[in-house]
């Protein structure tokens, strides 16, 4: 027997899978010859064995049991855009490239901590091919997923997996559990009028950007790897009607959950109820252990916890600057994490009305309206629950759902605390969290180097407003006429706590005040030079990124502390992707 097929039992030892036998609503040839690898019970006996970091790919597998085991599978295997019914997933194939595959970038830390891989499996030829959607992976069967969602306040109906592969759970040696997915690997029963791919540019920010976000302690969903091939993509980057010829590029997205709020809608709205509670009662099993499953009230209690983690996301993302761009119920994680980078953007100048998709004119995503978006999403997700829930639940689960702003808020003013250094609570901490952004509101000072610059200056400096020359940002706001009015207070409130000293204060801050943020404008830089096969700056912004916190003399030499250059004024982010 070959090895890998032995990891691969082992896995299912793990998985507890010995029971998992139901294939039979899954017919075809190809889907058959799969079979042998989940049924063979005789193989479950071997035991577990402590398994180290794995330096060749013959001894690596994944395994698809766990959707195929518990969801009926779409029965039509031909891929063709349609209407899907009766199934949470498609088996379909990724579509290979036809031309030269390069590796842009991988995370080192993804590799082996998360897929017990040995990073020098990246520099294989078999490691291409597998991440780039060219070779299929023992034990996996690619599946799309069907979903629906509310696109910018619309039900817009089926979406689902329209470029993206999951090819299989990977449980690691720590017995977590995570998905894997292939993004810009070709057509799908869901693409509907997409080709299936995704360019260079945007690969590199959803690579880079959800990597930064895990650094910076936000949930997210990680990146493995990034690979371009040289197969032209036509996409009319700017909307304008010209079309340009990109390179078609491949992220391997790393997940413990793909499923989003419009998993949910999708089966609520087209009443298939069975396979809704079946969905929500896997999600509950397996994702929310602090969920008694066995009670009538679990869904109840899901629904509660996913309202407070929704208000803990969106608070989270504030606290950095960071605007999503794209807040659809099928872009928002039964699970929490941020997923799926579109046209997200940092904020760089404090503005409420920040809106990093410039073709959204309403601004129906502004920074300062995700946190109310969210509310409006949970709404959604309550309306995808109602049919499983009793008026009495019904009733109890929209008073859960006043509570968000509250909860929003508190944890708000917990982080924002936090970054002005503060121990404990006070009661005009509030005031002096709002006054101050109110200060950067209208000085158009920089949000990150402002609260980075002020975890660097010392209580005296401010109290003499003698603010050094590189403390641009805080200079900024400096000018404004009320700022003195303000140190007076923020002193005052750090002098309650007479056992702290200026030295942990700066401490405290400069570990949760990042220094390095991705700027549009960085991004972008190493974008231009990634169109033309030089990569290093994408990976220069990934190691700085993942230490956001400490200072770096690479990142310091680059400028990413510094105002942004004057190219980058008027950068617009296209939406293409
Ligand atoms: C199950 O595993 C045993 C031992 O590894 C092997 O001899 C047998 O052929 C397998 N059976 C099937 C159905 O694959
Ligand atoms: C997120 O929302 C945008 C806008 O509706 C959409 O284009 C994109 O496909 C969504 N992402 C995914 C993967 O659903
Ligand atoms: C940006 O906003 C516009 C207008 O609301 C919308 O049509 C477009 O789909 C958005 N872009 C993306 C990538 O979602
Ligand atoms: C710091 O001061 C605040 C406000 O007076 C108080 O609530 C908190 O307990 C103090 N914390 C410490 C560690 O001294």
């Amino acid at each position: 027997m070959r090895y890998w097929l032995l990891v691969h039992l082992l896995w299912m030892v793990q998985l507890g899978c010995a029971k998992c036998c139901k294939m039979d609503h899954l017919l075809g040839p190809d889907v058959f010859s799969y079979k042998h690898f989940y049924m063979n019970e005789s193989n479950n006996a071997l035991g577990y064995c402590e398994r180290r970091k794995i330096t060749s790919l013959d001894f690596w597998s994944l395994s698809s049991v766990i959707f195929l085991d518990t969801f009926p599978i779409d029965p039509i295997q031909e891929n063709y855009v349609r209407r899907v019914r009766r199934c949470i997933f498609s088996a379909v194939y990724p579509t290979p490239f036809h031309s030269r595959v390069q590796l842009v970038a991988v995370s080192q830390d993804v590799l082996e901590n998360i897929l017990d891989l040995d990073s020098s499996v990246a520099e294989t030829g078999d490691f291409l091919q597998i991440v780039s959607g060219g070779r299929i992976v023992p034990g996996s069967l690619p599946l799309a997923h069907r979903y629906g969602g509310h696109q910018f306040g619309i039900w817009a109906g089926q979406l689902g997996d329209g470029r993206a592969h999951l090819i299989g759970a990977y449980t690691n040696r720590y017995g977590d559990r995570w998905e894997l997915q292939l993004k810009g690997s070709g057509k799908t029963p869901y693409s509907r009028d997409g080709d299936g791919r995704a360019v260079l540019r945007s690969s590199i920010r959803e690579f880079l950007c959800s990597e930064a976000m895990y650094y910076l302690g936000i949930p997210t969903s990680r990146a493995a790897s990034l690979v371009v091939s040289d197969d032209g993509v036509w996409r009319d980057q700017f909307y304008n009607g010209n079309l340009n010829k990109e390179r078609g590029a491949v992220v391997l997205r790393v997940a413990k959950s793909w499923f989003r709020i419009g998993s949910l809608e999708e089966l609520a709205f087209s009443q298939e109820l069975d396979l809704l509670r079946k969905l929500l009662d896997f999600v509950i099993q397996e994702y929310f252990p602090l969920v008694d499953a066995s009670s009538s009230y679990r869904y109840l209690d899901f629904f509660s916890r996913v309202v407070s983690q929704t208000a803990n996301l969106m608070s989270l993302w504030i606290s950095v600057g960071f605007a999503h761009g794209v807040c659809n119920t099928d872009n928002f994680s039964l699970l929490s994490i941020t997923i799926d980078y579109g046209p997200f953007g940092f904020m760089e100048s404090y503005d409420p009305n920040f809106v990093p998709n410039t073709s959204d004119d309403e601004g129906r995503y502004k920074i300062g309206n995700q946190a109310s978006i969210g509310m409006f999403n949970l709404n959604k997700l309550l309306q995808a629950l109602s049919p499983l829930l009793s008026p009495r639940e019904k009733h109890l689960a929209l008073k859960i759902l006043e509570g968000y702003p509250d909860l929003y808020y508190n944890r708000f003013a917990e982080l924002f605390r936090v970054k002005l250094g503060f121990l404990g609570e006070s009661e005009d901490d509030g005031l002096l969290i709002t006054l101050f952004l109110k200060l950067m509101e209208d000085t158009k000072a920089d949000f990150t180097m402002t609260f980075r610059q002020l975890s660097e200056i010392t209580q005296d400096q401010l109290a003499d407003n003698n603010i050094p020359q590189e403390f641009w940002a805080l200079r900024d706001v400096a000018v404004h006429t009320s700022f003195s009015d303000w140190v007076v207070l923020y002193l005052l409130r750090l002098q309650k706590n007479t056992s702290d000293s200026d030295t942990k204060r700066r401490q405290r801050m400069t570990r949760v005040n990042p220094r390095y943020v991705l700027r549009n404008w960085m991004a972008e830089s190493a974008i231009r030079k990634a169109e033309m096969n030089d990569f290093t700056e994408v990976r220069l912004l990934q190691q700085v990124l993942q230490k956001p916190f400490q200072m770096q003399a690479k990142a310091e030499e680059a400028g990413y502390s510094l105002r942004p250059p004057s190219w980058a004024k008027n950068l617009k982010v296209s939406c293409s992707s």
